[in-house]
């Protein structure tokens, strides 16, 4: 059940499938006899230099996944890599103890909840912790069908019944440290009265399907520092985000886990950095799983790309350990596919470098370049 939630996606999973696809459909192109002795991945991302244009996207409730570290053993991994961490408002660990846990740059993702005190207490706390930017997502103002999740009578926190238990049974030390921790809960919201019972209950409560760009415009002004807005798939509304003061636009369909059947998020970039015209970052998440995935985001118009499942899978699979190992490769994947195709600075990963295979036009104008 648990991996199945991670590995999930909405209704038929048809956008969870085409986010993968769609990278495997572009074809990189690349320029021989050309000095690749030093690869240079460094970047700035939201204003902080990072050794690679990586995020780590965020992802509610690390712990259940690794009960006894969870985001900590993230935000370790992160910070050893020199990459950016973007915690989510629905972590399993407070973002005081994540910051206590490394000096690493983190980013903190937030939705505007019905309890606009509560934003603005979160806020302070975030900024208080050292946060040095906020990510407002914007693509739940429901949650996703993920039918994977009913089928195993999943819930956070887990709860006990014959469907659960017989699952856990067969992975006794996942249920030995789920049994000898603290209970998994939305940690930055458990002093609420009465305690965040089930995070879906807490989500129910709070996410607030009234919200609009004056509510998004009303979280730019709460928020001094770097502002993304996460979850635009349309070039007007990502003209709009920069409009209202967004430093960043991040293009994603949630890892295809809200509206199923929306398109690949590769397929979205393009004409978003066009409207962009420079004015503000570009992030994009969704699919990426390969080195050579990151060198096509960022050669069709990203800044950075995010990624979630990867390093998820890391963490189940073997805690901070785990997650270090997915960076490493994807790391040393990056700078062996540039390498290959002769750029060795992020810089250098222009249009040129790309062609979709559904569009044999492009392939010949950037070969006769
Ligand atoms: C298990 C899981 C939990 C997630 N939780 C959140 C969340 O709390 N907030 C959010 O903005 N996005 C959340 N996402 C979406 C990710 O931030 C990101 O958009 C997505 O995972 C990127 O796709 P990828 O998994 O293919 O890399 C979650 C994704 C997964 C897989």
């Amino acid at each position: 059940m648990v991996f199945d939630y991670i590995d999930g996606g909405a209704d038929d999973e048809i956008t969870l499938r085409r986010n993968t696809e769609r990278f495997l459909g572009h074809e990189l192109l690349w320029d021989v006899l050309r000095d690749v002795s030093t690869i240079d991945t460094s970047a700035n991302v939201l204003g902080q230099a990072v050794s690679a244009p990586i995020i780590m996207a965020p992802t509610a409730s690390s712990r259940l996944f690794n009960p006894r570290a969870g985001e900590r053993a993230v935000a370790r991994a992160a910070h050893t890599h020199g990459l950016l961490y973007s915690v989510s408002t629905l972590a399993s660990t407070s973002i005081e103890t994540i910051a206590q846990e490394t000096p690493g740059p983190k980013v903190f993702q937030i939705y505007v909840w019905k309890d606009r005190g509560l934003v603005r207490e979160i806020l302070q706390r975030a900024k208080a912790a050292g946060f040095v930017a906020i990510v407002l997502t914007v693509d739940t103002p429901v949650a996703g069908n993920r039918e994977r999740d009913p089928r195993n009578h999943f819930s956070i926190p887990p709860k006990v019944s014959a469907h659960t238990a017989a699952q856990a049974l067969v992975r006794p030390g996942y249920l030995f440290d789920l049994a000898t921790t603290p209970p998994i809960r939305a940690e930055n919201f458990a002093h609420i009265a009465g305690g965040v019972g089930s995070i879906v209950d807490f989500i129910n409560t709070q996410f607030d399907r009234t919200v609009t760009w004056r509510d998004a415009a009303w979280m730019r002004e709460q928020w001094d520092g770097a502002f993304a807005i996460k979850g635009v798939g349309r070039p007007s509304d990502a003209a709009q985000c920069i409009d209202l003061g967004a430093d960043a636009v991040w293009v994603s369909n949630h890892g295809g886990r809200q509206l199923d059947t929306a398109p690949a998020t590769i397929d979205l970039l393009k004409p978003i950095a066009d409207a962009v015209a420079g004015r503000g970052q570009i992030i994009l998440d969704g699919g990426i799983r390969r080195g050579s995935d990151i060198a096509k985001a960022l050669a069709l118009g990203a800044n950075a790309v995010a990624i979630g499942r990867p390093y998820l899978w890391g963490l189940a699979a073997l805690g901070e350990a785990g997650v270090n190992r997915a960076l490493d490769i994807l790391t040393s994947e990056l700078q062996r596919t540039m390498a290959l195709l002769g750029r060795s600075r992020i810089a250098a990963l222009g249009l040129d470098i790309v062609a979709d295979v559904q569009d044999a036009d492009t392939r010949s104008r950037h070969l006769d370049r």
